[in-house]
């Protein structure tokens, strides 16, 4: 049952422009600089967002003793770029942790959408649902960028000794489409992005409920009075959108208003997921600063909100709710961070984005001949972040090796001497302002 409009717009959870207002980088948020890897897993393909399969609590778990990993990829020989336009999900295994091996795609052709983009996937049961957003419809021939929240099930999952090996038949479903009243349609968005993707199921401890959280915007009407009724901070209406399975059916959702929300904020608040400690939740998501609205400063980075339940109040960690930074001398080193708890410590992996790339806007790159695009361009697992996590505060304490995701049991090393770096670069002179908007053309439209 949809409320009354104004009902939910008040109760949900919002990141304030006037929080938002106060990110800055600090030597807890930014990270040091990275190269890629010498011994590159994913040499063969682009890599992008990445997700470990996770059983139904939203607990990385093994599937025999193996790791699994699935991926966007893209053919290398691709310009960067253009690699959203054709993602394949394809999967990776690995014994320990640390050493991965490039095991195929994950479906077989038959899969929902132009194009599959992110992304999460459950082990339950001896079942993997690969939860994905359908990008593109299908049926059309030109490229759209539509987008609705998918499921592909009853694969075939095998182990032995020495591989993994995923397979059809998939049964594949959607499993939710945009309403149009919690959450924004392509045809009533006014922004430079459109967003409803990016499904990640999490079943709260506390209660034993099943939801869904996926990456949206809140639907804002022309002549609404929010953020003062300008008209173009509007179109930043980001949301993080939640889903409910009243019989904890993995296939059977019912939308509930957004969970938060960041209008007059930022307008995409990309690959939510939640990371649960002593009773605190830690809902974490990344941005780029392009989608930041107009007076709003922020970064390519990581951002968390914690609260007391899932469904709120949120409050920003950190003050203005900066997790993860790039370093202002390569603003889009790594991006699409994944969170995940590890005993006390709060892991962080992504992917390496353009990290040899300092300049003014995203769009440049573009300028540079396709040989440059690509070696500025990682594509690979960037190193995996160690944080500490308490109350309203997080903080980077280290780094582990790229590719390095320590299983539930691995004990991790003692933290370095050392920390933080020296010279962590918060600020550069001709760092891109949000106000620029650039970046966009990259993506989706
Ligand atoms: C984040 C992201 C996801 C989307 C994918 C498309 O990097 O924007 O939200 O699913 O990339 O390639």
């Amino acid at each position: 049952m949809t409320r009354d409009r104004s009902e939910w717009e008040a109760e949900a959870p919002t990141w304030s422009t006037e929080r938002a207002g106060r990110l800055s980088r600090t030597v807890d948020t930014v990270t040091p600089a990275f190269e890629p890897p010498d011994d590159d897993p994913a040499a063969t393909v682009h890599q992008w967002d990445s997700w470990q399969v996770r059983d139904r609590h939203g607990e990385v778990t093994s599937i025999d003793g193996w790791q699994v990993l699935i991926s966007l990829t893209a053919s290398a020989d691709l310009l960067p770029g253009k690699r959203h336009d054709v993602a394949t999900l394809r999967y990776f295994y690995s014994r320990n942790g640390r050493d991965w091996e490039l095991g195929g795609t994950v479906f077989d052709g038959a899969a929902l959408g132009q194009r599959q983009w992110a992304g999460s996937a459950v082990y339950d049961d001896g079942e993997l649902f690969v939860f994905y957003t359908a990008a593109g419809d299908e049926e059309s021939e030109e490229l759209d960028y539509s987008q609705r929240i998918a499921v592909g099930h009853g694969g075939s999952v095998s182990t032995s000794g020495e591989s993994v090996e995923i397979g059809g038949p998939w049964t594949h479903e959607i499993l939710l489409e945009p309403d149009g009243e919690y959450y924004e349609t392509q045809a009533q968005s006014r922004g430079m992005i459109y967003t409803f993707r990016d499904p990640w199921p999490f079943q709260d401890p506390e209660t034993g409920e099943q939801y869904l959280l996926f990456e949206a915007n809140t639907p804002v009407p022309e002549g609404s009075d929010r953020c003062d009724g300008d008209p173009q901070r509007q179109e930043f209406n980001g949301c993080i959108g939640i889903a409910h399975s009243p019989t904890g059916d993995l296939l059977e959702w019912e939308f509930e208003p957004p969970l938060f929300e960041a209008v007059c904020v930022n307008q995409e608040l990309e690959r939510p997921h939640v990371v649960y400690k002593d009773g605190q939740y830690y809902l974490f998501c990344s941005s780029h600063l392009h989608t930041f609205a107009p007076g709003v400063h922020g970064f390519d980075g990581l951002y968390g909100f914690v609260a007391d339940s899932l469904h709120g109040e949120y409050r920003p960690v950190n003050d203005a709710g900066l997790v993860v930074a790039n370093p202002a001398n390569r603003p889009y080193q790594s991006y699409s961070w994944m969170a995940f708890g590890h005993g006390e410590e709060l892991l962080v992996q992504s992917f390496l984005n353009y990290h040899d790339f300092g300049g003014h806007s995203l769009d440049d790159i573009g300028e540079l001949p396709a040989e440059e695009q690509k070696r500025r361009f990682g594509g690979t697992l960037g190193p995996t972040l160690r944080l500490s996590y308490e109350g309203d505060k997080t903080r980077i304490r280290g780094v582990l090796d790229h590719w390095h995701l320590p299983g539930p049991d691995e004990e991790l090393p003692e933290l370095a001497a050392g920390w933080p770096p020296d010279d962590p670069v918060l600020k550069t002179e001709d760092e891109p302002q949000s106000g620029d908007r650039s970046g966009q053309t990259e993506y989706y439209r």
